[in-house]
């Protein structure tokens, strides 16, 4: 079925200007980008994001992380978008993260991870509720 996904491009990809790019790896793959926008996030709006990671050990780090610069927020729509996102994103660890995949080929570690992508189809909706309004998605399929 064709699904939306909410994809970011988080502050260390940004940051080695490789944007581009990875539009290509979603484009080449059939995925479309029908809403985007750059953000600067602050504790506040990251927070909100991530709130389900609140009590994990690592929250700080990512909140500081991913203030730390502008990011790159996308909806994209395709076939399948949620498992194949993941798919051409890579495990969360760059360090297991399969050749040729985003995280692989453009991430340092854990935190620095080039990229989020929603890992559920319940997850993708609230994620683009999150930070898009109905009217600033344009389909495309
Ligand atoms: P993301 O898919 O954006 O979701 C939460 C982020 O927390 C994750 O990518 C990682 O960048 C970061 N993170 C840091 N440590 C961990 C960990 N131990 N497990 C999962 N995510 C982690």
């Amino acid at each position: 079925a064709i699904e939306r996904t909410l994809s970011i491009i988080k502050p260390d990809a940004v940051g080695k200007n490789v944007i581009g790019e990875i539009y290509s790896r979603f484009e080449k793959a059939g995925l479309r980008v029908v809403a985007a926008k750059m953000l600067q996030l602050t504790d506040e709006s990251a927070g909100g994001f991530y709130a389900e990671h609140k009590e994990r050990g690592f929250f700080k780090d990512l909140i500081a992380f991913m203030t730390s610069g502008p990011v790159m927020v996308q909806v994209l729509e395709g076939e399948g978008a949620v498992a194949l996102n993941r798919e051409l994103m890579g495990a969360t660890n760059p360090a297991d993260a399969a050749p040729g995949t985003i995280r692989a080929d453009f991430a340092n570690s854990i935190d620095a991870n080039a990229v989020h992508g929603s890992d559920s189809a319940q997850s993708a909706a609230r994620e683009i509720a999150y930070f898009f309004k109905d009217e600033e998605i344009c389909p495309r399929a």
